[in-house]
């Protein structure tokens, strides 16, 4: 069988989470990756630090038998690669990803998509044009828990929601990046647009368009400029869908991803208590969800994308991208509620 041939472009806490996910799928093999700094291309990866994953860095990666390219624009032109990965800081996105496309590779592109929506827009036009597979690392619609409500609520089985609320807090992650690219508001668009934004884009993908957004946020508490802590109304017909993302906690705080929909048939909770459904009926179910092979949201979208390539079916199990365009304009949108005091309507 011929595998998958992946090109990862950088090596840090999501290039580094990538590379040991590709490592473990059959059907993949990672030939080539390219890093700015030249010690991740020796493989050490001492420095990188994550929010969630807890894997050992000390220990280096094992890139016997990989290519290894200082200059991207170089790995986009070598022909032994079908899929080049984009794990670089959020500014970098776009150009990656067109040249990429442009040079006949599909690609996956970690979220979020771009920096600024004329970013977005133009990749987009090129994305539909190349012909090849492009997906976006939104990991929370392929998240085994996030994934079973909300295949349950449009199966019709929860009934109407009548309200929700998401939670996404981080400790404080200064110190954490390469070049704390993430404390500069400019780069990573603070917590709003990096963390916040995987609940926003759920919140798209399972209750559709939201008409407006009220939001309310501070700011430059742990980043330069950035919003750091974000809590949303999201404007829908008869419920109420309210979301909270940060990360000003102070570094010991654990990190909490926690969601509670209530819907005329039962409430699901992703909470202390794990994942349940409180049925109407009195029952307390809890399902088990996920794999244990592909144990979260990362896995489960390189392992469905990798598929997909290797079959050449269109990978639009998770996600298709007007949707991901519309989850960047909804929170654009937020930031102009938390810039303005003002409620913002969305323009789709
Ligand atoms: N899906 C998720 O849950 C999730 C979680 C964390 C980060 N991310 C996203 O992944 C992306 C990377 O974040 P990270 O946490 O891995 O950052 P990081 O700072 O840990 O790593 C960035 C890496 O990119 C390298 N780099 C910088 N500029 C480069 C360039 N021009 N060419 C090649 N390499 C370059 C750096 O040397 C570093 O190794 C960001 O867009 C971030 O928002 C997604």
């Amino acid at each position: 069988m011929k595998k998958v041939r992946i090109g990862i472009v950088g090596l840090g806490f999501m290039g580094t989470t990538h590379f040991r996910i590709y490592r473990k799928l059959g059907n993949a093999e990672i030939v080539a990756v390219s890093d700015v700094d030249p010690a991740k291309l020796a493989g050490d990866i001492s420095k990188v630090v994550g929010n969630i994953g807890g894997e050992d860095n000390s220990k280096p990666l094992n890139l016997d038998g990989v290519k290894t390219y200082g200059a991207v624009a170089d790995m986009l032109k070598d022909p032994s690669i079908d899929v080049i990965d984009i794990c670089v800081p959020t500014p970098y996105h776009q150009k990656i990803a067109v040249e990429a496309l442009k040079n006949g590779k599909n690609v996956f592109c970690e979220k979020p998509i771009c920096r600024s929506l004329r970013e977005v827009e133009e990749l987009a036009v090129c994305a539909r044009k190349s012909g090849k597979f492009f997906n976006v690392g939104m990991c929370i619609r392929a998240w085994p828990e996030y994934y079973h409500a909300q295949n349950l609520y449009k199966a019709g089985k929860l009934g109407r929601l009548r309200s929700a609320f998401f939670r996404r807090l981080s400790p404080d992650i200064s110190g954490n990046s390469w070049n704390n690219w993430f404390m500069d508001g400019e780069l990573s668009g603070g917590a709003l647009l990096d963390l916040h934004l995987h609940d926003t884009d759920f919140i798209r993908y399972m209750f559709g368009r939201p008409t407006a957004v009220t939001s309310f946020g501070v700011s430059s508490v742990r980043s330069n400029g950035g919003t750091d802590h974000v809590i949303t109304n999201y404007h829908f017909d008869n419920c109420l869908i309210v979301a909270e993302g940060g990360w000003c906690a102070n570094k010991k705080v654990p990190f909490e991803m926690s969601f509670q929909m209530i819907f005329e048939k039962a409430t699901v909770r992703l909470a202390g208590e794990g994942y349940k459904i409180y049925w109407e009926s009195g029952e307390v179910e809890s399902p088990q969800v996920g794999d244990s092979a592909l144990p979260t949201g990362w896995h489960q979208e390189l392992s469905y994308f990798v598929d997909c390539v290797e079959k050449n079916v269109t990978p639009e199990k998770y996600q298709n991208l007007d949707e991901i365009v519309d989850s960047f304009k909804i929170v654009m949108s937020e930031q102009e509620s938390v810039d303005t005091g003002r409620t913002v309507t969305i323009k789709y």
